[in-house]
């Protein structure tokens, strides 16, 4: 046995003397220390002796080992050095420690970035997310809106109507009927969406917007369910508490409506274009779902309440950011949306 390991040893020094590469150094290291190695297979049958000659046999086999391991990562740290030196001396030279080329990283819309926010905050409380169509049929976008065909409030939204008589959704509300009629009461439900209204563009008003729609029906859900969860949403999604009004507001799907309004969080309340100096900001339109509401929603309106909310995606993004120009969030200009690298 003891000879056995003398003759690895001899074998080990010799072949060393002839390594040139560290492919061949691995070869070498599988060779004499791999599962099925020369050394480890020795190692395997030392079971088989005598007490004593176990004892011995093991001691030296395991210095050889040590002593195999020594040699073969001297043996790498000296090729290693070699080839970064041939590499740097060759014709074709580089410098292998320079870090590599950073590649352009796309990153997400800041609108995205607080819809997903508002997404998280919703589902932990168990809403579920669903969607509409942007062509909506004048029947969900108004109809059963309480908004009839002769409605005034019709003339609050300036729509673009399409030649087939079908319109582009001029708010997220109609995703509001469909959730009903899908999934009945009672109902938790968002929709966050893009509404297209035929304005006049300025710092703070755009044809194309994104709102989130707000919806939550059951037995006795009252104005402070309302109040509760909308305040929740303003603090969570700026990370502060800041100041909000409550006035009444008139929309025909809900009763009572109302209008919430953030200080101007871009000039602090003092006035500025994007509050049109008024110091506030109307975010959060909100309101009691009206009983006919739920009725074309297929919900029976003496069983159940329930309150709506449209949030203004846009304008929110806009405070939460100091935007001070709705025009830049649909601008695709990379200078400005790079910003918003969230990676
Ligand atoms: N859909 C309304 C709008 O865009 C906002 C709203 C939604 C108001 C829900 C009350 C309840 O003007």
């Amino acid at each position: 046995m003891a000879e056995d390991l003398d003759k690895i040893l001899e074998e080990f020094e010799t072949r060393m003397t002839d390594i040139h590469s560290l492919l061949e150094l691995e070869e070498m290291r599988v060779l004499f220390l791999g599962k099925k190695g020369k050394l480890t297979s020795l190692l395997k049958t030392i079971g088989n002796l005598g007490v004593d000659e176990k004892k011995e046999i093991g001691k030296q086999a395991n210095l050889l080992k040590e002593y195999f391991e020594n040699q073969i990562k001297a043996k790498n740290e000296e090729l290693t050095k070699r080839e970064i030196e041939q590499i740097s001396q060759a014709d074709e030279a580089f410098d292998i420690t320079l870090p590599g080329k950073d590649f352009p990283r796309g990153s997400l819309h800041p609108i995205t970035i607080v819809q997903k926010e508002i997404e998280n905050i919703f589902t932990g409380m168990g809403f579920r997310i669903v969607d509409g169509p942007e062509v909506e049929d004048d029947f969900f976008n108004f109809e059963a809106l309480n908004i009839p065909a002769d409605h005034p409030a019709r003339d609050m939204q300036d729509t673009y109507w399409l030649d087939n008589g079908q319109l582009l959704r001029t708010h997220t509300s109609p995703c509001q009927i469909r959730a009903m009629l899908k999934f009945g009461a009672p109902l938790r439900a968002i929709a966050p969406g893009r509404c297209f209204r035929n304005e006049k563009i300025d710092p703070s008003h755009e044809n194309t917007f994104f709102q989130l729609e707000g919806l939550m029906i059951d037995k006795n859900i009252s104005i402070a369910n309302l109040i509760y969860i909308m305040k929740l949403l303003v603090q969570r999604i700026l990370n502060q508490d800041p100041e909000i009004r409550l006035r009444p507001g008139y929309f025909p799907f809900v009763e009572p409506g109302f209008e919430l309004d953030l200080r101007c969080q871009i000039c602090g309340g003092k006035g500025c274009p994007t509050c049109k100096n008024s110091g506030w900001i109307e975010v959060l339109p909100c309101g009691m779902v009206h009983p006919n509401v739920l009725q074309y929603g297929g919900i029976d309106s003496d069983v159940f309440t329930g309150f709506a909310f449209g949030l203004g995606l846009t304008r929110l993004t806009m405070m939460k950011y100091g935007i001070k120009d709705i025009r830049v969030l649909n601008s695709g200009d990379f200078r400005a949306l790079n910003q918003f690298k969230t990676l």
